[in-house]
C-alpha cells in the first residue's frame, strides 16, 4: 500500500490584474500580519484628529492612495508608520 501524500492546498489567493488588487497585493507580499495590526492602531490612534475616522472600506485603494500621503503628512507619521497605516487600509479598502 502506498501512503497516500496530502498536499495542503496553498490556499494563496490570486490577485487579479486589476491595477487596485495589484497594489493590494503588493501589500500582502510587502507587511506581515503584525505590520498591518500596527497600522490598525496607528490609524485608529492619529486618523481622527481632524475628521471622524474614515474606515477602509470607505473608499478604495486608488483614492487612499490619492489622499494618504497628505494624510500621513497630516498626521506627522513617520514612514514606517505611513507604511502600516497605507497598508492596512489598502488591504481592506472598498473593491473596485
Ligand atoms: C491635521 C489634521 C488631519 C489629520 C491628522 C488627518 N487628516 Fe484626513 N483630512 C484633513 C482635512 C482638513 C481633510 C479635508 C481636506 C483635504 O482633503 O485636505 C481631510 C480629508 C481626509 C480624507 C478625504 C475624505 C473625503 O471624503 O474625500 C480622508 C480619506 C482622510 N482625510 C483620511 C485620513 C487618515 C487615514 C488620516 C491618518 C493617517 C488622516 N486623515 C489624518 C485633516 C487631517
Amino acid at each position: 500500500m502506498g501512503s497516500a501524500i496530502l498536499f495542503a492546498a496553498c490556499t494563496s489567493k490570486k490577485a487579479t490584474t486589476r491595477s487596485t488588487e495589484a497594489t493590494a497585493g503588493e501589500v500582502k507580499k510587502n507587511y506581515t500580519e503584525a505590520d498591518l495590526a500596527d497600522g490598525k492602531a496607528i490609524w485608529q490612534g492619529h486618523c481622527n484628529k481632524c475628521h471622524k475616522l474614515f474606515e477602509p472600506t470607505d473608499f478604495n485603494v486608488n483614492k487612499w492612495n490619492k489622499v494618504l500621503p497628505t494624510m500621513t503628512k497630516k498626521a506627522h507619521l513617520t514612514d514606517d508608520e505611513a507604511g502600516k497605516v497605507t497598508a492596512y487600509l489598502v488591504s481592506n479598502a472598498k473593491q473596485g
